[in-house]
């Protein structure tokens, strides 16, 4: 598919493929996105626009969900009587029941952020027009939302009628979240006001469709909706250019969500299509200066870097500070729009870098739900701060506790909200990153240290002191390898423990003597006394991290080796996961892991975690039983590998990482890209192939350890409010700005 290095391209039609592009194509602009899915529409199609934060939760579901708005795309046209339609309404398989096409090219734009979509149709009467589709959401004025059409003429003399509405009887997958929909009609506006039913959000978008032609508004009355309508017709090898611009609003921006859509249509008419256009290609023209990373010599690299790039910038949050990206972004259902650690490890790193201002939001998202980390942690019987292991709108733990009905009828009990606790640590590293990258000591001192101290204190509290050992134990945890549930001792968690409480200890330090005025603030409001902190002190030195001397090598947590060993490369080739194989009660009794555990641990603390030797030996223990289960692995697999040198294992979990989405090699990207992934191969690219890191003179450096046939790779990259260029080759060159 990627024919250019800056587009997607889907030449000729692929109907078999309409759910993979429709996520793929996804369009955003860090407030909402939309799916790529047809105006006039097509059976099976999953038109899905989310605005970040408008969570709920409704009756008989076990959480929240972001919720599916209405859909701004419905354009219908008929040509001479025949409706335009790709895909046989009754069979997606099947080209068109009345009419044919006789030529179809669907672009995405990465560059400018824009979905273009051009059809050949042949009309039952033989006339023959060429359809060109263009639309944006737009990243300049992230409320409106614009689409074009032009209709040319090729053969006959066609009669063309169009019509354009709001689609508001939208569900999630069949969950209706809306109540309380009234929709109307003034002044050439179409309108719709609605809203959810448990959380009370309101939402209003408005549309107005402008044209050459007169446009009258007719009432729909069987869907009890207004279609703006307008008929004309055309001479062979004339065009006619149709816009329809829309604007949205929730209760969460303005008021009077529905006035404040209404009002945005009438400017955005007055400013027209191509202004619109203009101010918004510059938008994206200003990401790309700071977020583009250039490989010389591999084609297929360049293009997947900029993929995963574009679907991280279309999520994430510009303008408030309050909401996060869920792990399937904004572009599907999958995961319902919860946030994990997905964001703090896997996505933010890469904005930290080169969008600071956008890491900045995600990491007060964070801030704002601190009161929900605390009410876990009092129901847990802990102090301090607990983040939960999914999260939404309200901070509080939303992890399913059930598992959707399986095929026999029973739900698997879901564990991961219980005792998936590491993403506490996770986050204190993601801000602690950020920190160190931007030198944002306002942001530390008055959000960022609050976060990083209270979740120490949620560690101190938690960890179990055994006596008849002389050591501290963490009992029933989950680390990042989700097969094995409630074990006793994750190395990656306890270790992770240990470097968080020493970050704490040293950044109250820092407070101490850069911002003593905010030290003693939180050293008061939590309680930061002296005998706590000897604590932290204490467990840092006497915490268990397994580790088998004899070998050199972590231990994953004890008990791992005396499972049964099953040697995951034989199962090759394979699209199931092992533990699908395997089924999950025996595999889960075996030593095959999920995802990178140990591994991870390497990724974040490199060789502060142990000699090059131990690391080493980690890694032949542990990749071998690796089962890439989850999408986050391949990508921390890369990374681990290049700082290990291993230059071939490094080049091929970079590819696997990079297909996860555009080869859909786990089938399931109709339910949304896989946003860790993304992030995590801009990771393994930046701080594996690149080398790129801060040393302990603050200097930032590049090691470069790029794939054989790879000449360099250049990128920016902000550190401590200047930009950096970077071209990486051997030997490392810093270049000047241009
Ligand atoms: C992974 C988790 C991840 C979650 C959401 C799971 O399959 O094991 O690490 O946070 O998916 O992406």
């Amino acid at each position: 598919m990627p024919r250019e290095h800056w587009t997607l391209e889907e030449f000729p039609f692929h109907p078999e493929r309409l759910l993979h592009l429709e996520t793929l194509m996804t369009l955003g602009n860090g407030y909402l996105a939309t799916r790529g899915s047809f105006e006039e529409g097509y059976a099976g199609s999953m038109p899905t626009t989310m605005v970040h934060g408008i969570f709920d939760h409704a009756p008989g579901m076990l959480v929240p969900e972001l919720v599916n708005a209405p859909n701004w795309l419905p354009i219908h046209i008929t040509v001479d009587g025949t409706p335009f339609q790709l895909v046989n309404p009754n069979d997606v398989s099947l080209t068109p029941k009345e009419g044919a096409l006789l030529g179809y090219r669907r672009v995405l734009h990465l560059k400018q952020g824009v979905l273009r979509r051009e059809c050949l149709f042949r009309a039952e009467s033989g006339s023959i027009v060429r359809l060109v589709f263009e639309r944006f959401p737009s990243l300049h004025d992230v409320h409106v939302l614009a689409q074009r059409v032009q209709i040319i003429a090729v053969d006959g003399e066609p009669e063309i009628v169009v019509e354009a509405f709001i689609e508001q009887q939208v569900t999630n997958a069949g969950v209706n979240h809306w109540t309380a929909v009234q929709s109307g009609s003034e002044n050439q506006v179409v309108s719709v006001q609605m809203k959810t039913g448990q959380s009370g959000y309101s939402l209003g978008m408005a549309s107005q469709l402008v044209s050459q032609t007169p446009v009258e508004i007719v009432m729909d009355s069987a869907q009890q909706r207004p279609v703006m309508r307008t008929s004309f017709k055309l001479n062979r090898e004339e065009s006619a250019e149709l816009v329809k611009l829309s604007a949205i609003y929730t209760s969460r921006d303005v008021e009077h969500p529905l006035n404040a859509a209404v009002a945005k249509v009438y400017e955005a008419v007055a400013t027209g299509y191509a202004k619109l256009l203009h101010d918004h290609q510059a938008e994206w023209f200003k990401y790309w200066d700071s977020s583009d990373i250039v490989i010389e010599g591999d084609e297929t690299s360049q293009f997947a870097l900029r993929f995963v790039m574009y679907h991280i910038l279309i999520a994430a949050p510009r303008h408030d500070d309050d909401v996060s990206i869920g792990a399937k972004t904004l572009s599907g259902l999958g995961y319902k729009g919860h946030v994990f650690w997905d964001t703090e490890l896997f996505i933010l790193p890469p904005l930290t870098l080169t969008q600071p201002a956008l890491a900045r939001n995600l990491l007060m998202y964070r801030y704002h739900r601190l009161a929900g980390a605390r009410n876990k942690a009092k129901a847990n019987g802990f102090e301090g701060a607990m983040y939960p292991w999914e999260s939404t709108d309200t901070g509080e733990e939303t992890t399913p506790q059930w598992s959707d009905v399986q095929p026999d009828g029973s739900r698997i009990r879901i564990w991961t909200g219980d005792s998936e606790q590491h993403i506490c640590t996770d986050i204190a590293y993601a801000i602690l990153q950020y920190w160190r990258w931007t030198g944002d000591d306002a942001f530390l001192q008055q959000h960022g240290a609050e976060m990083v101290l209270d979740t120490a204190v949620f560690w101190g509290s938690r960890v179990e002191w055994k006596a008849e050992h002389n050591r501290y134990e963490i009992s029933q945890q989950i680390g990042p390898d989700e097969y094995h549930e409630n074990i006793d001792n994750s190395v990656f968690t306890n270790r992770m423990v240990v470097w968080h409480l020493g970050a704490a200890l040293k950044l109250l330090d820092r407070l101490k003597a850069h911002a003593p005025a905010d030290a003693d603030r939180l050293t008061r409001a939590l309680d930061l006394n002296p005998a706590r902190l000897a604590k932290w002190n204490d467990i840092i030195a006497k915490m268990y991290i397994p580790f088998d001397e004899a070998e050199r090598r972590h231990i994953q947590f004890p008990g791992f080796f005396d499972m049964e060993f099953i040697p995951v490369p034989h199962y090759q080739p394979r699209t199931a996961s092992v533990q699908a194989i395997l089924g999950h009660a025996r595999s889960i009794q075996t030593q095959v892991i999920k995802q990178a555990d140990v591994v991870m641990l390497m990724a974040l603390l490199g060789d502060e975690l142990a000699p090059h030797d131990v690391l080493v030996n980690n890694w032949n223990t542990y990749y071998p039983r690796t089962d890439h289960g989850s999408s986050l692995s391949p990508a921390m697999h890369a990374w681990v590998a290049a700082m290990l040198g291993l230059n071939e294992e490094a080049y091929d979990e970079f590819e696997h990482a990079a297909a996860i989405d555009l080869q859909d090699n786990k089938g399931n990207v109709r339910d949304g890209i896989h946003g860790a992934a993304s992030g995590g191969v801009i990771q393994a690219v930046l701080f594996g192939f690149c080398g790129l890191k801060i040393d302990d003179a603050g200097q930032l450096t590049a090691t470069p350890r790029l794939p054989a046939h790879w000449k360099s790779v250049s990128f920016t990259v902000y550190y401590r409010g200047r930009r950096r260029h970077f071209t990486v080759r051997n030997p490392v060159v810093e270049t000047p700005l241009a």
